[in-house]
């Protein structure tokens, strides 16, 4: 195999600085692209901190037309073997008030990666997709196959992304894609110098009980206890960020090896589901911490309970998630007490 030069847009964010440490530690060179729109430089040193290594940075604007050539110049000069698209908005109710917004810088930001690397000739992507774009009808655990309906326009903007990848890589066959859709990434980096940055209030269930757990905010509402799951709260399959890297990575590594052109689709899960409630408990073991909370009213387009078939990931990539929900709470809070401001801190 050659030595990997990867694009990685997107990188300075949470999931994107945990996949470019795992990359950088298996050998890789990379250029990273992040406007910083929802990431902060810090990220950038602490990134070539654990890893031990240099990165380049290219600070731009992807969903920019005005930026678009110096972008494709920059990533020509860099002679990349592929890319792995992680830029773009992920706020489901902003983008609920804001569509034309999300269109605008999703699938842009998505078109520009994909007409860079197609001009340096490396036809090679990883996109950060999400389990957002199955509907409510499936049934547990959900495969690829299941139906894709997803509920707002951010869900939207990932689905329509995979579909434009899959017309481009079946108009050239030399296009190597995989559209990786996440469950629930919770967790850090176990040095606890990179981990989730949210500007705000966080919308997602870890941080705010990470936020909790430090004191920054009073109390968690859980979003609805009288759903048909376990305990009546959300079940979700929450995957340790360190797991999903490592999965780009090896995703990366089994297209490195196909001939011919693809573009799949691909769950990153752990297969397990677990209920609010449970996530509490376990984060309120790992950190030592009292988590008060109360019962509200369900969110709107909440489903009650979701968690992934990862067999295709297994069989393909030779990869599954080696780490527990314990693990993913003691590694979310080290970060978020070592850390209490984010990289402000
Ligand atoms: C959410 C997004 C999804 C996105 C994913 C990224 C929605 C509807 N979906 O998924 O599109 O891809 O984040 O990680 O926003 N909960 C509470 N209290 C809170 C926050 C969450 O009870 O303050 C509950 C939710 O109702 C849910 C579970 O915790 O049952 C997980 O919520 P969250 O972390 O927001 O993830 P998803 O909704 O699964």
């Amino acid at each position: 195999m050659i030595k990997q030069r990867i694009i990685v847009a997107g990188g300075a964010g949470y999931i994107g600085s945990h996949v470019c440490v795992e990359l950088l530690s298996g050998g890789a060179s990379l250029l990273i692209i992040d406007n910083f729109a929802n990431s902060h430089p810090e990220a950038i040193n602490r990134i070539k901190e654990l890893a031990g290594a240099k990165v380049d940075l290219l600070q731009a604007d992807l969903a920019d037309p005005s930026q678009r050539k110096n972008i494709v110049d920059t990533v020509k000069r860099f002679q990349p073997t592929g890319g792995i698209h992680l830029a773009g908005l992920k706020a489901v109710g902003e983008s609920v008030a804001e569509p034309a917004r999300y269109y605008r810088i999703n699938m842009g930001s998505a078109l520009t990666m994909a007409e860079a690397l197609e001009a340096a000739g490396a036809k090679m992507l990883v996109f950060s997709s999400s389990a957002t774009v199955y509907g409510e009808e499936n049934e547990n655990p959900v495969a690829e196959t299941g139906a894709a309906s997803p509920t707002n326009p951010y869900g939207r903007t990932k689905y329509f992304i995979e579909c434009m990848l899959k017309d481009i890589a079946e108009a050239d066959p030399h296009w190597r894609i995989i559209n990786l859709r996440y469950f629930n990434p919770v967790g850090a980096h176990p040095s606890g110098r990179i981990g989730e940055n949210p500007n705000g209030v966080p919308n997602n269930l870890f941080p705010y009980i990470a936020q909790v757990a430090v004191g920054k905010r009073e109390m968690l509402n859980i979003f609805g206890n009288d759903y048909p799951t376990k305990d009546g709260t959300g079940v979700r399959d929450y995957i340790h960020v360190c797991d999903l890297a490592k999965g780009h990575a090896a995703a990366l590594r089994y297209l490195d090896q196909q001939e011919n052109g693809c573009a799949l689709d691909m769950n990153l899960g752990t297969g397990a589901g677990y209920s609010v409630l449970e996530a509490v408990a376990a984060f309120k073991r790992a950190s030592n911490r009292d988590i008060p909370y109360a019962f509200a009213p369900r969110r709107d387009g909440d489903v009650a309970e979701i968690f992934a078939n990862a067999e295709l990931a297994e069989n393909l990539l030779d990869w599954r998630a080696q780490k527990s929900l314990e693990d993913m709470c003691a590694d979310h809070w080290r970060w978020q007490s070592q850390n209490p401001d984010g990289y402000e801190t």
